[in-house]
């Protein structure tokens, strides 16, 4: 979800506007991806490079994710959806986590679409990590390091458990993955788009879905 500062200096508004404005586009196209069938949408909320930013700016974004789970909590319950976490809530502080575990908890039953967000997550930290647990478990004696395939490291994934990644969106025109899903995505398809973040919602979603449905996926094979 890129974009949201650059939305609002174009309309000569704080940085905290684009936030604003970008927390409602993740209604929208939670909503739209809901009515859509998609399974599960994650999102790439607050990356382990975000801390680079100014104090005040990692305020907003917190204070933020906070009245978005207090305000929307009861809904996305109700609609069916499951949240689900990767990276680590924990350096945003014991009240963030603990709403972020009640919502979890709440919504545990719920199986429309599960919402995967990604907060101070990073790609390379999960592989890291999952890489020290296969040491461990060399050393401990409990794993052959000849039984490590893909599928066990895949298990190690934050994202275990989910299906493959199918289509991975990045607004705003920056073409990279900064960090993101790089394991998960050996196979998605990539759709870089030139809206903002907060300009994006329902259309914009099915007009992705559309280009998704258009691709022709071949798994290496011909
Ligand atoms: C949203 O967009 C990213 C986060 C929620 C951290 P940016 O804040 O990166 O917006 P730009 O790139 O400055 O336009
Ligand atoms: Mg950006």
């Amino acid at each position: 979800m890129d974009g949201n500062g650059r939305w609002a200096a174009a309309r000569g508004l704080p940085r905290s506007a684009g936030h604003r404005a970008g927390a409602e586009a993740v209604r929208r196209t939670l909503r739209a991806a809901v009515e859509a069938g998609v399974e599960v949408l994650t999102l790439y909320a607050f990356s382990s490079e975000n801390w680079r930013r100014s104090e005040e700016e990692v305020s907003d974004l917190k204070g933020l994710m906070l009245y978005y789970i207090e305000r929307e909590l009861d809904e996305l319950a109700s609609e069916g959806v499951r949240l689900r976490l990767i990276g680590d809530p924990s350096p945003f502080g014991p009240k963030l986590v603990a709403k972020l575990e009640r919502a979890v908890a709440q919504t545990a039953a719920n199986d429309r679409l599960t919402l995967v967000v990604a907060l101070n997550y990073g790609s390379r930290a999960e592989f890291a990590t999952a890489a020290r647990r296969l040491a461990e478990q060399a050393v401990s004696g409990t794993l052959d390091p000849a039984e490590i395939d893909e599928q066990r490291i895949d298990g190690l994934m934050q994202t275990a458990g989910l299906p493959p990644l199918d289509l991975l969106i990045r607004t705003s025109g920056e073409v990279r993955l900064s960090n993101f899903l790089l394991w998960q995505s050996a196979y998605a398809e990539l759709l870089f788009v030139e809206t903002l973040w907060p300009d994006f919602g329902g259309d914009e979603l099915k007009s992705a879905l559309a280009e998704f449905a258009r691709r022709q996926r071949r798994f290496g094979g011909r």
